[in-house]
């Protein structure tokens, strides 16, 4: 076994956890001029905004730049533009607080405030290799898990671009689960799913060990219990989803997200259907897949569930039976054709699934054109059950 990775120097899960942001600010030694990046609307309604501009100001930070740009999905014209206020106002603190894309936001400006140009120049598979702004990653939703993660997710072009590094781990996470108290239903559906594909892609990913396998089965496991009274408003079960996304963050450090992702990418760039959904509509497929091509990983990954079966098939059953459970649960579309997708789209979505060569390539069990399309195939027609 082998892996290598970076981690948050300090993570802090505790509910109400946010008002210790002096304590860790002063804990990280920086943070006189900082740049606080989140979306329009919600930290501002909720009143998070003021609270942190408070806290900000108590821990002694000198000037505190509001960046609310953010929007679903991060373009890289957004980021570019934080980061060349970043750097004019000589920003030496990000804290992202948001959804993941305030917090790949915010690592992308961490990126652009120091390396100058655009975001655009690091995109994957050009590598960042100066150091960046230190960010504080302060996640409000339960999917992303980008608070521990080494990657930013930035739209150009109608793609999805990686940009990725060990450095832009965030040095400090606070999980507070207060703040998914306002979280919407839906939003929390979508960004559940988000981290159970971090957590069941992991499995399948090359770089895949005994330590994600840790973190995804717990992760899974985790959100098959809670998913549903989470989504019915339950702050505890909320807060394990919390907690499960971040582990699935966790696994995807160490490995990353294959072709569920490389697939969903285009839903989302097209048809602005949310990340996870998009995650969501091809993940039982892809469980099937798996039944076929990596049944012994399949096996494994069922025991671990506690699903006693040899058998890769009922496995697979097993677990695709749990996913349409929840998918009705919160009313998410089924199939590509429930969700708008109509059938002319194949062709298209097969060359984008392929195009994401590293989501493709990183699979234990790479799927070729033929695999690809038979996942697409399935995924108009919904449930393999
Ligand atoms: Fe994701």
């Amino acid at each position: 076994m082998n892996f290598l990775g970076a981690l948050p120097r300090r993570l802090l899960f505790e509910r109400g956890g946010i008002e210790k942001l002096p304590e860790m600010l002063s804990e990280l030694g920086s943070g006189d001029r900082c740049m606080l990046v989140t979306g329009r609307k919600f930290a501002r309604s909720s009143g998070y905004l003021d609270k942190l501009k408070k806290l900000l100001a108590s821990a002694g930070v000198e000037k505190v730049i509001i960046f609310d740009k953010v929007e679903p999905n991060p373009s890289a014209k957004i980021v570019d533009e934080g980061g060349k206020i970043a750097a004019e106002q000589e920003v030496d603190l990000m804290i992202g607080f948001g959804g993941g894309s305030a917090l790949d936001t915010a690592k992308g400006i961490a990126v652009v405030a120091t390396g100058g140009g655009s975001i655009t120049e690091y995109f994957y598979p050009a590598e960042v290799k100066h150091p960046i702004l230190p960010v504080i990653a302060i996640p409000t939703t339960c999917g992303t898990g980008s608070e521990v993660t080494r990657y930013a997710v930035i739209s150009e072009a109608g793609r999805k671009n990686i940009v990725a590094s060990d450095g832009m781990v965030p040095v400090a996470a606070i999980l507070d689960a207060e703040v998914l108290n306002y979280l919407p239903r839906d939003i929390l559906a979508h960004t559940a799913f988000d981290a159970l594909s971090h957590a069941i892609e992991s499995y399948f990913h090359v770089k895949s060990s005994d330590l994600t396998y840790m973190f995804s089965v717990e992760a899974i496991r985790m959100i098959f219990t809670n998913f549903m009274q989470a989504y019915d408003g339950n702050p505890d079960r909320r807060e394990k989803l919390l907690y499960a996304s971040m582990i699935a963050g966790l696994a995807i450090n160490f490995s990353g997200a294959v072709i569920v992702h490389g697939l969903g990418y285009y839903l989302t760039e097209k048809y602005g259907i949310p990340h996870g959904l998009a995650n969501a509509l091809f993940l039982s497929q892809f469980i099937e897949y798996s039944s076929e091509k990596t049944p012994e990983i399949l096996i494994s990954l069922c025991g671990r569930l506690g699903i006693s079966s040899d058998d890769p098939g009922e496995c697979a059953k097993i677990i695709i039976g749990k996913l349409d459970e929840l998918r009705r649960y919160a009313g998410l579309p089924l199939s590509l054709l429930e969700a708008g997708v109509p059938e002319s789209e194949f062709e298209r979505l097969v060359e984008e699934g392929l195009s994401y060569r590293r989501n493709v390539e990183n699979c234990v069990a790479p799927p070729s054109r033929e695999d690809v399309e038979r996942i697409i195939r399935r995924a108009f027609g919904g449930s393999c059950a």
